[in-house]
């Protein structure tokens, strides 16, 4: 009989290395990006979806920002983590599947790992190529730790493949959705997306949502904070039109732009446009690569963003429409951002 005790020294590598497992659900092509893009483009206020913020340049502006001194939420909400964790984790359950919505460099999950010790970690993103240096790094530092990339557009609700959704009947399942990155939503979309964020919470007992939301306050507070001193924003912005010149072929010239962020204090949110400076005309290829063109007066914009504010009692009061059952949140000083923890029954 082999005994491993003959060469004690061997014993670790013994163990085989784990890695994490990617499955990537759906990525949409370029022709049903161009067809989504066209669109937007061609109604009487041109818009376009906020995921185009972020290319690979994007996502590192966007980086550059949560580090500004003026964008106070990402700062606000590790403050939150850092003072209330211990409290968070006597009431969030011990959670056999930590589900990171948005997971990116899955800094801020990884930052709960000791907290509220997962058996499992799913981290999901648009697409899983975003998750794999990230996962494969974190999977070396947590070798205990069963990983999962899962590459998925979650934004029109949430639904685990079957592959994950079994592997999670072990125990209750931490959602986990930070930065307040529900504040692109509406609020009617909002509610249909906890209500499936919901529904992936209730197989499983003792399951719930810990979210970050960034807070209604005033307008000059929450203005700087997307026009930024440094530019950084407006560079983030004006960005999004050289990503839409590489996907459809367009000659949008960032000279002829000019980054707007506004607070609508009826709507509650902050939106983003970029102005035309001087009357202009933009061409693009649409999806069949016909040609396709918008003119633009000066003054008249594109709509590249909201970011929607919310009360305590209003982003509460969601939660308990969705579904969810007991809701706490916790706070910094200012008030400015909570994190919500909602149990799912
Ligand atoms: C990533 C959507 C939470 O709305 O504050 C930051 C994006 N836009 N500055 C936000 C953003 C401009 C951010 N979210």
């Amino acid at each position: 009989m082999q005994s491993t005790t003959q060469h004690p020294q061997l014993q670790a590598t013994e163990i085989p290395a784990r890695s994490p497992q990617f499955v990537q659900i759906y990525r949409a092509n370029a022709a049903a990006l161009r067809q989504e893009l066209t669109h937007g483009l061609l109604q009487a206020q041109a818009h376009c979806s906020p995921k185009f913020l972020y290319d690979a340049l994007g996502s590192r502006l966007f980086e550059a920002i949560t580090e500004l001194p003026e964008y106070y939420p990402t700062r606000t909400e590790a403050a939150i983590f850092a003072e209330h964790g211990q409290a968070m984790a006597r009431v969030v359950p011990p959670a056999g599947t930590l589900i990171d919505l948005g997971a990116g460099n899955c800094n801020k999950a990884a930052a709960l790992f000791g907290r509220f010790e997962p058996a499992r970690y799913v981290a999901v993103d648009i697409s899983v190529d975003f998750l794999r240096n990230a996962l494969e790094c974190l999977q070396r530092q947590h070798p205990a730790l069963e990983m999962w990339g899962l590459g998925v557009d979650f934004s029109a609700g949430l639904e685990l493949p079957p592959s994950i959704a079994q592997q999670a009947e072990g125990g209750p399942r931490l959602l986990f959705y930070p930065g307040s990155s529900i504040g692109n939503f509406t609020p009617e979309q909002a509610l249909a997306f906890l209500r499936s964020v919901h529904g992936a919470c209730s197989p499983v007992a003792g399951s719930g949502l810990l979210i970050g939301v960034d807070l209604v306050k005033d307008t000059a507070t929450l203005e700087a904070a997307y026009d930024d001193a440094l530019g950084v924003t407006a560079a983030f912005n004006l960005n999004l039109l050289l990503h839409l010149n590489g996907l459809l072929q367009a000659d949008f010239r960032l000279e002829d732009w000019r980054h707007l962020a506004r607070y609508d204090t009826d709507l509650n949110r902050i939106e983003m446009h970029l102005q035309a400076r001087r009357s202009l005309t933009v061409h693009w290829q649409d999806e069949n690569g016909a040609p396709r063109e918008r003119r633009f007066m000066a003054g008249q914009s594109l709509h590249t963003e909201n970011s929607y504010k919310w009360t305590v009692d209003g982003f509460g009061t969601l939660l308990q429409q969705a579904g969810f059952g007991q809701v706490q949140h916790w706070t910094d000083a200012e008030h400015r951002f909570a994190v919500f923890w909602a149990h799912a029954s």
